[in-house]
């Protein structure tokens, strides 16, 4: 199961209408959402169409609107993503999802920034916020799914390999043929 399975998988089984992707790059996930209402960012230029060439801290300070379903695969060093996924949770509908990319690193180095990077610090945070309800399918370095829903805060970990050895704790790890079970939002 790839990330844009995760992310098909929702608008399918949620009906959900409308996309965010923050971090688009060559659109390996992008081309495959087939919503009308989608929109990528991606700074540095892309001649895609409906890919806005701003990074994601311009594109929400201009955002009014909601979005079901926000992606956040951009840069990964903690501070940014953490940034990301805050402005993302203020800008998904009641029922919607934010669906964040690798927050699950091998090891230590696979935490280099051009990899998985510091992600799962991020989401480490944001998880002790009681809520937010937090799932990680355990595939492709790690697929997390943030919804609106009262969750006990998440543990507080030392270290990298203090959540490394808590890793299944820390993420609220679900596997691939598990996803189908989980019921968010009741359903
Ligand atoms: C890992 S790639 C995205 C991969 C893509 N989401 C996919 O599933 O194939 C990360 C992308 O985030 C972009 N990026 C880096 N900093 C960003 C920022 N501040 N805002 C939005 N995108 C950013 C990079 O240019 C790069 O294209």
């Amino acid at each position: 199961m790839k990330r844009y399975d995760v992310l098909i998988f929702l608008i399918n089984k949620y009906q959900l209408r409308s996309y965010l992707e923050i971090g688009v790059r060559e659109s390996t996930t992008f081309s495959r959402i087939n919503l009308e209402d989608k929109i990528g960012i991606n700074p540095g230029g892309s001649t895609l169409s409906k890919v806005l060439s701003i990074t994601s801290d311009q594109f929400f300070l201009q955002n009014d609107r909601k979005f079901d379903l926000i992606f956040v695969d951009g840069d990964h060093r903690s501070a940014q993503a953490l940034r990301d996924l805050k402005n993302s949770l203020i800008s998904i509908n009641d029922n919607g999802f934010v669906v964040v990319h690798d927050t699950m690193p091998h090891n230590l180095e696979y935490t280099q920034p051009n990899w998985c990077g510091t992600v799962f610090r991020a989401v480490q945070e944001i998880n002790q916020d009681p809520s937010i309800s937090l799932h990680t399918v355990n595939t492709d370095h790690g697929v997390s799914i943030l919804s609106l829903e009262p969750s006990p805060p998440g543990p507080l970990y030392k270290d990298f390999f203090d959540f490394m050895d808590n890793l299944s704790l820390c993420l609220n790890i679900v596997t691939p043929e598990n996803l189908a079970h989980i019921k968010f939002y009741g359903k």
